[in-house]
């Protein structure tokens, strides 16, 4: 490592010239979480171990392969969060979220989350994700509403290059019957496979299909489908989430093949495709689904829930690659130069008027003269400067210049706020 510490891989740092861009998503992501009526919950960045091994599965990658797992002094395995549905719903469960009056309880979450995996460009070790779960309702209805929220979030930050794939899961039954049919199909064969497969077949032989080993042997291809063992119910269910979406305008295609890494899924399972040029190997912005019967197994009573999560990074890589420009809400307003030391004091005055009335302001603290001050406020770039002199101090005005246009106006020191103002109302 040499003398100097650096992040730990697969871990970076905001730096200042990013977190607006950061602050405009998350403005965002309140925003339209207040239009849809979900609110805000914050758990723990550590949970106990085995709320993810049950929660999320213990034969799936995240919990055998991708936990930051520790012992704490007091001996407790104690676990970072990979991912924040869990959590939700231990919380859900703990605080008696179910006796609510009004449910389903709709709840949305920002925060960092933990994965042990190989970084690259869209997978880092700790991202940060949004996720929103409605718990308490197994309306197909809420199951639209809440992939809308995904595509509108998307959408109002201007991406285009959008794909939406949906799959249905099916029930516990259908589920049953697809897993006899996957052990059958692939049981005489097994020893063909990885170490890996071979214990999934026992465990959980859907998870064979995502194998990255195996991915091309003969009998993927010809692996039974989930789609052909989706009792009537399911298909039904999956009927009516379509016309949902259909009803919202939301173009979608169906994938048999969507089957999603975590345990808990059942009936809709959905994820958000970037279809933007020049994106990696990892394409995929968002992915949720319904877990009925997820509560239940988290000592709660029965609460059909579904949900997504999506990362801030891949939200952030998607906009670079289709040039959305954001994070322009941190612009200065006005730069004040003081000519000389004789009129920063007359400098500070209007630099804190100016904030007082809410723009942006700001000056040199290093001592600069004139032309580096003005490079100064070109680098910041600022909407207007203003420089203070000798001429200006004695008459008690200054020179107002708009930076894009280059036109300038005499405006009296009391006065530059109110112009100012004036100006940017004129716009409007
Ligand atoms: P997930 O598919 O594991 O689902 O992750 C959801 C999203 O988190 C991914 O689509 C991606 O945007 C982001 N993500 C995952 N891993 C990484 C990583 N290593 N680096 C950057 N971004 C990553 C879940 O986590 C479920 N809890 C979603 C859910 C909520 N289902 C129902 N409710």
């Amino acid at each position: 490592m040499g003398n100097n510490i650096q992040a730990p891989r697969g871990t970076y740092d905001v730096l200042p010239d990013q977190s607006a861009k950061w602050q405009e998503i998350e403005a965002k992501i309140i925003e339209l979480c207040r239009l849809y009526q979900y609110k805000e919950i914050r758990t723990p960045i550590f949970e106990h171990t085995e709320l993810f091994q049950r929660g999320v599965g213990d034969t799936t990658d995240i919990v055998t392969k991708e936990m930051y797992t520790f012992k704490d002094r007091g001996d407790r395995s104690l676990t970072l969060r990979p991912e924040g549905t869990a959590s939700v719903v231990r919380s859900f469960v703990e605080n008696k979220l179910f006796g609510l009056p009004d449910q389903p309880v709709k709840l949305f979450y920002t925060g960092p989350m933990f994965r042990y995996e190989r970084p690259q460009a869209g997978r880092m070790r700790q991202f940060v994700q949004f996720g929103v779960e409605a718990i308490g309702s197994k309306d197909p209805a809420i199951d639209a509403e809440v992939i809308s929220l995904a595509m509108e979030l998307y959408a109002s930050l201007g991406l285009k290059r959008l794909r939406l794939v949906i799959n249905s899961l099916g029930d516990t039954e259908s589920r049953i019957a697809h897993k006899e049919a996957l052990v059958a199909h692939f049981a005489p064969r097994i020893n063909e496979f990885c170490n890996d497969c071979q214990t999934r077949l026992e465990k959980n032989p859907l998870r064979i299909l995502d194998c990255k080993v195996d991915r091309d042997h003969p009998l993927m291809a010809t692996a039974p489908s989930l789609a052909d063992y989706l009792n009537e119910e399911s298909q039904a269910y999956f009927t009516e989430v379509k016309g949902y979406i259909e009803e919202l305008g939301i173009d979608y295609v169906v994938d048999p093949n969507l089957v999603r890494g975590l345990d808990y899924y059942n009936h809709t399972a959905f994820e958000i495709m970037s279809d933007a040029e020049g994106f990696g190997a990892i394409t995929t912005l968002c992915g949720g689904g319904r877990y009925n019967g997820l509560v239940e197994d988290l000592g709660g009573p029965e609460a059909p829930g579904i949900g997504f999560a999506m990362s801030i990074e891949r939200l952030l890589l998607a906009l670079q690659m289709e040039e959305v420009e954001i994070g322009s809400s941190d612009a200065l307003g006005v730069y004040v130069i003081a000519m000389d030391e004789s009129a920063k004091k007359q400098a500070f005055r209007i630099v804190k008027d100016l904030r007082a009335n809410g723009i942006s302001a700001d000056m040199d603290y290093t001592g600069r003269k004139l032309k580096a001050q003005m490079k100064s406020a070109d680098r910041k770039g600022a909407e207007y400067v203003i420089v203070i002199g000798e001429t200006e101090l004695a008459n008690g005005k200054a020179a107002l210049k708009e930076m894009a246009t280059g036109g300038q106006q005499e405006v009296l020191f009391a006065d530059i706020a109110a112009e100012i103002k004036n100006k940017k109302s004129l716009e409007e």
